[in-house]
């Protein structure tokens, strides 16, 4: 038959399967989610709970029904066109007969990311909690805060469970944890208990299914994506940038395990990490030939390891001089398909500037073009100093320790947005107006500028007064909140605390400026005296010794001078030196290592958060749990919160559907910034239930 006439049959016989209601009974998971979540601002638990359990069900049904098709669709056919139109063929008919109308449970990507971070959880707890069902309300709660461990909410409800009668240390599990990660574990501490033949045997059926994950994960790559722009190009372009975004995810999924659960990405990738420790197991059970088979595995990822080589030498000799086996052959075929993978996505990154980062460690530098190597070497250590994926979406590192040329400092941009910023400024001015404490006064560091401070626990007495805008006050202290957040994930540190965190403007006065030569701040450290002849900083009093990390959020740019900037310890090489802007955030530890200061401000005003940090709890201010309970009060009953919150969460999920944009126009952040909007709602952990939609 001659190709286009078979096309053109394919063509009619795709187009012609008619919509039949589909095998699954249930609704999409979206409209599940958004149906449990009107219930549940009802107070409907009941109706609530079955729907939201629902939409979990949904998702997992319509993920085995798009497997089962990919399964039974192979890709037949003599010429490649024919084997594609073939193949999307099986799949269009088959997708019908399973689920109806496909397009129907087709998510947005947004819904996507809230389903990933387990949104419906922190719905369930609640609910589980009213209905009295406290061993469920509390395996819900933990699943929820291991996707989002750095939502405030969570974290205390997870501790209040931990502490009531009728919860048990084993409610605390994670609903969601994939079976390979539980007979890991397991494999694990038996493994340590020297516990040898059933770590073994739980270790090869780990891996067992954990590579059929990551096929699963790998064959759903080629579902629908959303199209980026439909301008008229060539068809092989067309079909190059789907190839190759199909190429990207499939890479992607080695890190499924980690994106879920939010984490940075710290372990070995799984399968090296799962042969590692059966060699380790086989060799202690004296199986030689099993320990050479996985060694041999092991080069398929590492070849030119000499451990791994004399190792196998060794099994060699057990072994009487026989080599002991080939790599497992569901492994070797894994790397050989990976690698072909990577293959394409350098070539595409060469000769198609897009960009690929590749998320193994193990691949082998010869399959990276060398016009390329230099680049991606740097990628890798720029992507290891950003520190993977922030807990705000918004904020991105702009310059690394690197970049700034120092060792723990960091720059972020976005920490706050521009209606946050305004807002914050207006709170520094109406208590300044207000005439009490905080009033500007003469600089302590120089005759040409005014300085005005504002704490957080004063902007919350002044609001409490009502001297000041209360969503303002609330805002400070939600944002300092994110600050510690960011400072944490970041440097990794134990729990900061807080030190002392303040709202602080500098004004230049008018015409005392000329031939100005000092600075707005002379050069210091934060937590140590600085001793420039000595290039030395003495960690004693008066400093505040006990301070680790300190940040400064900026809240504006137009003024002049003003740059902050960083020193050796002799107070005068600078090293870095940057322009304040709205939502920046410089991020530093508090030692000599970080000298600095700020140039003066010869025109206009200039204002910043500055917050200071301590890992001991100890030293946490007082301020603080003052300031916390002052925010508790206002934020009443709860059923009240939860009121608001569902229905903010319920418009945002609405516009996900038709693009987020629509629900951030208009709405006022500045007069309500307590109030989530599309963009703001991720970033504020301490807001109920707002998070993740
Ligand atoms: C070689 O493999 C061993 C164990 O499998 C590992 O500990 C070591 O870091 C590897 N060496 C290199 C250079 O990759
Ligand atoms: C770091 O040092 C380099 C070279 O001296 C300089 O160009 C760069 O601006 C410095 N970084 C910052 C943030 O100032």
């Amino acid at each position: 038959m001659a190709a286009p006439l078979l096309l053109l049959l394919l063509l009619c016989a795709w187009l012609a399967v008619p919509s039949v209601p589909g095998l699954l009974s249930l609704q999409p998971a979206d409209l599940l989610l958004w149906d449990g979540v009107a219930h549940f601002s009802r107070g409907d638990w009941y109706g609530a709970r079955s729907r939201l359990l629902g939409s979990l069900q949904s998702l997992r049904e319509v993920r085995g029904a798009k497997l089962r098709c990919g399964a039974q669709c192979g890709l037949g056919g003599a010429r490649v066109e024919e084997a594609v139109l073939h193949r999307a063929e099986c799949l269009r008919a088959c997708e019908r007969l399973e689920l109806g109308e496909p397009s129907r449970y087709r998510l947005t990507q947004e819904m996507e990311r809230s389903f990933h971070k387990a949104t419906p959880y922190n719905y369930l707890q609640i609910i589980h909690y009213k209905l009295e069902e406290l061993d469920e309300a509390a395996s819900a709660a933990f699943t929820f805060y291991l996707r989002n461990p750095h939502h405030e909410q969570i974290k205390d409800d997870v501790q209040r469970y931990r502490t009531m009668r009728g919860v048990s240390k084993q409610s605390f599990r994670d609903l969601e944890e994939p079976q390979h990660m539980v007979l890991y574990s397991r494999a694990v501490s038996l493994l340590s208990e020297e516990k040898l033949g059933p770590a073994v045997w739980r270790l090869e059926e780990s891996l067992a299914l954990y590579l059929s994950a990551l096929e699963e994960c790998r064959s759903l790559c080629e579902g629908t994506r959303e199209r980026e722009n439909e301008e008229h190009r060539d068809i092989s372009e067309v079909i190059a940038e789907y190839y190759i975004q199909v190429l990207q995810c499939k890479q992607r999924c080695v890190l499924e395990d980690s994106l879920r659960l939010g984490q940075k990405r710290s372990r070995e990738d799984m399968i090296i990490s799962h042969l590692a420790l059966l060699e380790q197991g086989y060799t202690k059970l004296e199986n030689w030939e099993a320990a050479a088979q996985i060694g041999q595995s092991l080069l398929l990822f590492y070849p030119h390891n000499e451990t791994v080589q004399r190792r196998l030498s060794e099994y060699k000799q057990k072994l009487h001089g026989q080599s002991g086996g080939k790599p497992r052959e569901i492994i070797a075929t894994y790397v050989h398909q990976s690698l072909l993978e990577k293959r394409l996505l350098y070539y595409a990154m060469e000769n198609l500037g897009i960009s690929f980062q590749d998320p193994d460690l193990w691949t082998p530098e010869e399959i990276i073009p060398e016009s390329l190597r230099e680049t991606v070497r740097l990628g890798r250590e720029a992507e290891e100093q950003r520190g993977g994926d922030l807990p705000y979406e918004e904020v991105t590192v702009t310059m690394t320790p690197k970049q700034m040329n120092g060792t723990t400092r960091v720059t972020m941009d976005g920490v706050i947005s521009k209606e946050e910023c305004e807002a914050l400024l207006s709170l520094a001015k109406e208590a300044a107006g207000s005439g009490e404490r905080v009033k500007g006064r003469r600089s302590p560091h120089t005759p040409h500028e005014r300085i005005q401070s504002l704490s957080v626990l004063q902007a919350l007495q002044m609001a409490s007064s009502g001297t000041v805008d209360s969503s303002q006050a609330h805002l400070l202290y939600h944002t300092s909140e994110r600050a510690r957040v960011l400072a944490e994930f970041y440097f990794g540190t134990k729990r900061l605390h807080f030190s002392y965190t303040h709202l602080v403007c500098r004004t230049a006065i008018e015409g005392k400026q000329e031939g100005r030569t000092d600075f707005s701040h002379p050069v210091h450290a934060d937590n140590c005296v600085l001793d420039t002849e000595e290039k030395e900083c003495w960690r004693e009093p008066p400093a505040y010794v006990h301070r680790d990390y300190s940040g400064l959020l900026y809240l504006n740019e137009d003024f002049q001078g003003g740059n902050a900037f960083f020193t050796e310890m002799d107070g005068t090489t600078i090293t870095a030196e940057l322009r304040p802007s709205c939502g920046r955030l410089v991020l530093f530890s508090s030692g000599g290592e970080n000298a600095h200061g700020v140039r003066p401000v010869t025109e206009g005003k200039r204002c910043a958060v500055a917050l200071w940090f301590t890992e001991s709890a100890e030293h946490a201010e007082q301020e603080r749990s003052q300031a916390r309970a002052l925010m508790r009060d206002r934020d009443g009953p709860q059923e009240s919160t939860e009121e608001e919150t569902t229905k903010n969460i319920r418009e945002s999920g609405r516009s996900g559907r038709s693009g987020r944009e629509t629900t951030t126009a208009g709405e006022d952040t500045t007069s309500d910034p307590e109030r989530p909007s599309g963009r703001t709602q991720k970033k504020r952990p301490a807001r109920k239930f707002t998070d993740e939609l």
